[in-house]
């Protein structure tokens, strides 16, 4: 973790010294959020795509019965890299991310058009099994949700359920492995018979990572995941983050500003459903190049 805070403290002081520059600003009248937006406003400003992505979105917009919700998206998505998503409540960050292991299938009213691939393969394709996909883009909540079973089976409901293991041998090392990659297996190794629910908010959240990591995900979705931890527990998930990054792809939606300058590389920023900037992260929280973004990171609206 320290190695973590060391890493980012530029980026942090960044936020710090943009908020301080501007002190005459916060006596100015806020700005709703649910102002309009002038058209020319829209064109996302930075560059969204990149050299090795793992995932590409390409114009994609989604609507609740006839209500927009996310309008003409394109973003990559990189190899090994965290993305963070954030922006005013509502602006359209859980529907952009449901879109990416199609959770918004769930949702009756809910219709997505536009191009979205995972390696090349477009995941809204005919012939697409969403079961297998849902494995391949793993997803993390808000609240922690562990079924109401042992922490053993929690994380061996997936590997079960698609096929993966032939013997409880193998079963054994994936849970053991998939425990290990969420930091939780000194914790829980002596009790993986107990109920996943009996443990801490933060161990839970781990629960569920695990449970993620064992099917084999490339990516992994979470929709702030630390919303409801407390300061250790987001912490110890913070670290978690910038190790899974090593093997996995992460895009995670924030409403913490510093969460995401302490763990993503590039950070996209949703207003109203239209992605108004996207870049490195240092870069898009010391010099924005839209002036919503700036207004938004600098407390104007939120
Ligand atoms: N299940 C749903 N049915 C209808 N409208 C929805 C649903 N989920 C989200 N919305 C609407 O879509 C917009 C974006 O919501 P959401 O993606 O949850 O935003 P965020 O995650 O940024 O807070 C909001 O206007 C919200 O009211
Ligand atoms: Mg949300």
């Amino acid at each position: 973790m320290i190695q973590i805070l060391q890493n980012n403290t530029a980026q942090l002081a960044g936020i710090n010294s943009l908020v301080a520059a501007q002190p005459e600003e916060t006596s100015q009248a806020p700005l709703s959020s649910s102002e309009m937006v002038n058209r020319e406003e829209r064109i996302t400003a930075g560059n969204p795509f990149t050299d090795n992505p793992r995932m590409t979105c390409r114009n994609v917009n989604v609507y609740y019965g006839d209500k927009p919700a996310i309008n003409d998206v394109s973003i990559d998505i990189a190899e090994h890299e965290v993305l963070a998503m954030i922006g005013p409540s509502g602006c359209g960050k859980s529907t952009f991310l449901r879109c990416l292991n199609r959770m918004n299938d769930t949702i009756d009213i809910c219709r997505v058009t536009g191009d979205i691939k995972l390696d090349n393969m477009d995941i809204y394709g005919k012939d697409i099994d969403v079961v297998p996909l849902r494995a391949q883009v793993g997803m993390v909540f808000q609240k922690p949700n562990p079924f109401p079973k042992s922490i053993y089976d929690n994380v061996a409901y997936g590997p079960k359920i698609h096929g993966l293991v032939a013997n409880k041998t193998e079963l054994d090392q994936v849970i053991e492995n998939s425990l290990i990659k969420a930091g939780l297996w000194n914790e829980v190794k002596d009790r993986l018979d107990q109920p996943g629910t009996g443990l801490s908010g933060g161990q839970q959240q781990r629960l569920c990572i695990a449970r993620a990591i064992a099917v084999g995900p490339e990516v992994i979705l979470m929709d702030e995941p630390c919303s409801a931890l407390d300061p250790i527990a987001t912490a110890i998930i913070e670290e978690l983050i910038a190790e899974l990054k090593e093997q996995f792809t992460i895009v995670i939606v924030t409403h913490n500003m510093q969460q995401a300058a302490r763990v993503s590389q590039r950070t996209a920023y949703f207003h109203l459903g239209d992605l108004l900037e996207v870049g490195r992260t240092d870069k898009l929280f010391t010099a924005p190049s839209h002036q919503l973004t700036e207004d938004y990171i600098t407390g104007r609206f939120g």
